[in-house]
């Protein structure tokens, strides 16, 4: 049985004080049950965050690793230095890197192989812009974002990926795609990673929804067969909010 996953990706908020005390309210509030709960924090908050986490369905995860493994490339944060500050789980490829730093399908695929290889779950994050959903291009766009990606990846290390459908004119917008929209595509991926890696994979493959979630649209949207749960942006800023969606499986 696939995963349900909640992620929190706090992107650059809180400081380091208000990030902690974020996490240890959420560590007191989180019940072992069948959800996976993961905190995307800033790398400086990464390990000090770490200490905090004590429930075992609880985890931490960063917002984004470097596209090489060591070396000279000042200001940036490996994969391996991620997971050594006690993360599982690196969201790759949001539609806010992809947009703001340029990130381009080949680099992306790499910063997915190095997660990998250093043991870190990568969440692949793939959305259209709303150009591409009004003209009807938006399930080819996810596509190819997903098969360039991810599909030369060997199917051991397919298996350990998590992907994120956040349509881009959802993100921050308080407009959410609906519960059909959001099924639809995530219908349209699974699809797709059968076609490539074959039935007992797709179905294995945790799909997460991202844009505008809130307590009050998770239950619609995470009813969904194809919805196995949620990244959430602003949502997660707030201990109420973010368990009031962990709460809505
Ligand atoms: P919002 O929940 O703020 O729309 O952000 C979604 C997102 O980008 C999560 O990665």
């Amino acid at each position: 049985m696939r995963k349900k996953i909640v992620a929190g990706n706090w992107k650059m908020n809180k400081t380091l004080q208000d990030g902690m005390e974020l996490a240890k309210t959420i560590n007191r509030q989180v019940y072992d049950n069948n959800v996976i709960v993961v905190l995307c924090t800033p790398f400086i908050h990464l390990s000090d965050v770490a200490k905090v986490l004590s429930k075992d369905s609880l985890f931490l995860g960063a917002q984004n690793c470097a596209s090489e493994a060591s070396g000279a490339f000042t200001g940036e944060v490996s994969a391996e230095m991620i997971r050594s500050a006690g993360a599982d789980y690196v969201i790759i490829g949001h539609s806010e890197r992809r947009t703001y730093f340029k990130e381009s399908d080949s680099i992306l695929n790499k910063k997915v192989k190095l997660s990998l290889a250093n043991n870190l779950i990568p969440i692949f994050c793939c959305g259209e812009v709303l150009a591409e959903r009004q003209a009807g291009k938006h399930i080819q766009v996810v596509k190819d974002q997903v098969e360039k990606g991810l599909f030369d990846l060997s199917p051991e290390d397919f298996s350990r990926t998590v992907i994120a459908y956040e349509p881009v004119w959802a993100i921050g917008t308080g407009v959410n795609a609906t519960a059909e929209q959001a099924q639809e595509m995530h219908k349209v991926i699974r699809d797709c990673i059968a076609g490539k890696y074959g039935n007992p994979i797709a179905e294995n493959t945790s799909i997460l929804y991202g844009g505008s979630c809130k307590p009050s649209n998770a239950k619609e949207l995470f009813t969904n067969p194809d919805v196995d749960g949620g990244l959430i942006g602003g949502a997660s800023l707030t201990a109420s909010d973010f368990m009031g969606i962990v709460n809505a499986f």
